[in-house]
Order: structure tokens, then C-alpha cells, then sequence
């Protein structure tokens, strides 16, 4: 059974958690797009074993686990070495069960310095990004010619070629743009290029034949989305996205593997919503009930320890999530940040002044003028942590999760009430 795990919202869901569940019995684990901008906080065991990994497959803490970073990702090798030397320390090997794409593209130390004067330079306008390179890495993707894929690693002579004359681009670039920006020094950014080429080198493969060899043989893969469909480039609240396929739709293109590859899309929410950076959020609660969730749910990123804008959860936009991926079933998480709450508010629908909208809307400034109705539920107080089963749960907490299932019309069969492995309840 090969399985996708995607955000139904603007990232940070929870999926690291689901992924590292559902590895348990997979024999593969695809990390398909994005960069070092994710972060997945998984808790291995019983203590406080935590680990937050960027662009390592969660699945990476199962020893029989083989993890691909396939051709979608943009990566940053200097923090894919960082991550794997943080877990060689902690006795976790990293080796034979890595494989890397040659078609996915390298970060390098322009991309990340570009992110930041873009968005510096941008002001009130910025999009609020990690600061990781991802968008002008991407950018340079599809403008091809100033591009440099991990296969590059392979043939250093060629790689010192491109890469000087790239670098001269893109100084000139920068000085005309950025007057008094730092200039970027090619023979230093080569050197890097000869160590990630030396600790990396034998795990360059071509993951599309390995993902096709591996169906083949009925293998059960499973795909980590990053970010959430919220954020993807295409379908999401552009232009405040990320610059990849975030959402199921990119499975595909970030893999080279036909849709029908998978047999089940899960979807994972927050039983809240949350977003970081700049963009349109109907139901933000800038106020002490979104306070209250933030500092219950520990709502800070995991890449930027940025404070997370925190609201209540919105059916409109994660029914839409739902259709655009295809999910099938819901793992709904962080429902213990919720106890406390005197009532719960859930966003049935959106009206666009006296009109009401049947679909999630296409445009972020339709989107920032929506107004939510919603509908009111009692909320609970329990500490409900240590829960065993779903009918453990207070009848508010049960209400609550049969209430966005039945709006959502997809099964909600596992939800998540803590950061624990064993804290997930199946019914
Ligand atoms: P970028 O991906 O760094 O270019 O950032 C673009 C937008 O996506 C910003 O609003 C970021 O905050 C958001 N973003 C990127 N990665 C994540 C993530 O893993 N979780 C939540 N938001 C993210």
C-alpha cells in the first residue's frame, strides 16, 4: 500500500508525527518537495527523545526504512550534513538508507542571500519567508541556465565551470539591485561544493528508476508532503506561498511516479489553524484566544522560532485541500491544545460582501475581505492527554471531531493529542 501524507493547511499540521507512525511499516519514505523551509518535530519513544529534522525523511529514526530525498526538493546540503552529524551523535546512522536525486536542485549560499535582501528590500510587501533560499533556488530552476542540480556534484570540473559563471551573474545581479550587498566568492562556495560532493556522493541516485524498481516490486512507499496545500505554488494563497507544489498535485512532477502510484491520500489538520508569514488568514484570532492556542499548542517554527498567527479551524479552506488532494481519510491533530476553551468556533462558509462563495476563493484579495460564519460548539476542560481510546475523550472533544467530520465528509480516524508516538488515538 503506498500512502501520501499531506497539510491540509498552511504547514506545521503535524505530518512528521503521522509520517513517523505510519514508517513503521513502510518499506520506503519520500520526501518529494520542498527544502530545509520544513520542519518536523518527531518524539521517538516514551521520554523526551525529540528530534527536528528539515530535510531528512522522518522515516529516517526506522533502521529498515530506505529514505529518498527525490527530484522536487530543493536541498541544502550544508543542513542535510548538519542534520546527519546531529544524529550520528546521537547513535543514529545515516549511510546506506539515504538516497538523493541527481535531478533535485542544490541551495547554495546566493540563494539564501537573495531571499533575504528580496525580502528586506521588499518591506510591508514581503511574503514573510524562511529565509532558506527555497524561492530564488526554485527560480533558478526554472530559468535553467543558472541552475545546479545535485548530479553536478558528480562531475566537480564541470560543477567549477557553471558555478563561476553563475556566481559573475549573479553578483552583477545583486550589485545592481542590492547597492553595497556582500559580493559572493565562487572559489569558496567550490570548496563547499568538494565536501558535500565527498560525504554525499555515493548516495546520489536516479530515485525515479529506484521509485519505479520499488512499485515494481509492490514495496509499500510512503510520501511525506511538506508545507500544507495552503502554501502550495499553483493552489495556494498566492503569491504568499512557497515556490513548490506543496500539495498532493506536485506528487508526480517531484517524483517522476504517476498519480495512481498511490493508493491513499491522508490528510493532516490542526484542530485549529495556524499560519506563519505574511498572507490572508479568515479565521485568525489576533487576539487572547489565539494567545491562548499559541502558547498551549507550543505554535513557534521549528525552522525560524517565529510566532505562529493562530485561528479557529476553517472547513472552507481545508474542504477545498481535501478536493484538490484527493484525501481520502483526515488525521486531525493538537486537539489537547484546545481544553480550556469555553467554546469552540468552527468556519462553515465565507461570504464576500452579500454574496456567498461556494468554493475557496482563487485570489488573496477576495480572500482578505471574506468574512466566516461559524458555527458554535461547547468546549472541554479535561486534560485529555493521556486518553486511550476515542470514547475516553469528553463529549464536547468527541462532538467537536464528529462535527468537522461530518462537514468534511471524510473519515477522521486518527487524532492527535500530544507529541507522543503512543499520543494518537485510532478509531
Ligand atoms: P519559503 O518557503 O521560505 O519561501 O516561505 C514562503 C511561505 O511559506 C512563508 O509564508 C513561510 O512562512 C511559509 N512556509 C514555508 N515552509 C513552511 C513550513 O514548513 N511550515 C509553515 N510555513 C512554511
Amino acid at each position: 500500500m503506498n500512502i501520501c501524507v499531506v497539510g491540509l493547511q498552511w504547514g506545521d499540521e503535524g505530518k512528521g508525527k503521522v509520517v513517523d507512525l505510519l514508517s513503521e511499516s513502510a518499506d520506503l519514505v519520500v520526501r518529494y518537495s520542498g527544502g530545509a523551509n520544513a520542519g518536523h518535530t518527531v518524539v521517538r519513544g516514551e521520554g523526551e527523545e525529540k528530534f527536528a529534522l528539515h530535510l531528512l525523511p522522518s522515516g529516517i529514526l526506522r533502521e529498515k526504512v530506505l529514505c529518498v530525498i527525490a527530484n522536487g526538493v530543493v536541498l541544502d546540503a550544508e543542513v542535510l550534513l548538519e542534520e546527519i552529524a546531529q544524529l550520528a551523535e546521537r547513535g543514529i546512522r545515516v549511510g546506506k538508507n539515504l538516497r538523493i536525486s541527481g535531478r533535485a536542485h542544490l541551495v547554495m549560499d546566493y540563494h539564501k542571500l537573495q531571499d533575504r535582501l528580496s525580502e528586506t528590500a521588499l518591506g510591508a510587501a514581503k511574503i514573510g519567508t524562511t529565509i532558506r533560499g527555497i524561492g530564488p533556488c526554485y527560480a533558478d530552476k526554472v530559468l535553467r541556465t543558472t541552475a545546479l542540480r545535485v548530479e553536478d556534484l558528480l562531475d566537480l570540473d564541470n560543477l567549477k565551470v557553471k558555478l563561476d559563471r553563475i556566481v559573475e551573474y549573479k553578483n552583477k545581479v545583486f550589485a545592481a539591485l542590492y547597492p553595497g550587498s556582500e559580493a559572493v566568492d565562487a572559489e569558496q562556495l567550490f570548496r563547499k561544493c568538494r565536501l558535500w560532493a565527498d560525504a554525499l556522493g555515493e548516495m546520489i541516485v536516479d530515485t525515479t528508476e529506484l521509485l519505479h524498481q520499488a512499485w515494481g516490486q509492490k514495496k509499500s512507499i510512503l510520501f511525506e508532503g511538506a508545507q500544507g496545500t495552503l502554501l502550495d505554488l499553483d493552489h495556494g494563497t498566492f503569491p504568499y506561498v512557497t515556490s513548490s507544489n506543496s500539495s498532493a498535485v506536485g506528487l508526480s512532477a517531484a517524483t517522476g511516479l504517476p498519480g495512481r502510484a498511490v493508493d491513499r491520500f491522508i490528510g493532516v489538520a490542526k484542530a485549529y489553524s495556524t499560519r506563519v508569514g505574511s498572507g490572508p488568514f479568515p479565521t485568525e484570532q489576533d487576539n487572547e484566544i489565539g494567545q491562548y492556542i499559541r502558547d498551549r499548542g507550543h505554535e513557534y517554527g521549528t525552522t525560524t522560532g517565529r510566532p505562529r498567527r493562530c485561528g479557529w479551524f476553517d472547513t472552507v479552506s481545508v474542504g477545498y485541500s481535501i478536493a484538490i488532494g484527493g484525501v481520502d481519510q483526515i488525521v486531525l491533530q493538537h486537539l489537547d491544545t484546545l481544553s480550556g476553551l469555553e467554546e469552540l468556533k468552527i468556519c462553515t462558509g465565507y461570504k464576500h460582501g452579500s454574496r456567498k462563495l461556494d468554493f475557496f476563493p482563487p485570489g488573496v484579495a477576495v480572500l482578505a475581505e471574506v468574512e466566516c460564519e461559524y458555527e458554535t460548539l461547547n468546549g472541554f476542560d479535561e486534560d485529555i492527554s493521556g486518553a486511550q481510546t476515542f470514547d475516553e475523550l469528553p463529549g464536547a472533544a468527541r462532538d467537536y471531531v464528529l462535527r468537522l467530520e461530518e462537514i468534511l465528509s471524510r473519515p477522521i480516524n486518527m487524532i492527535g493529542i500530544g507529541p507522543q508516538r503512543s499520543q494518537i488515538l485510532r478509531r
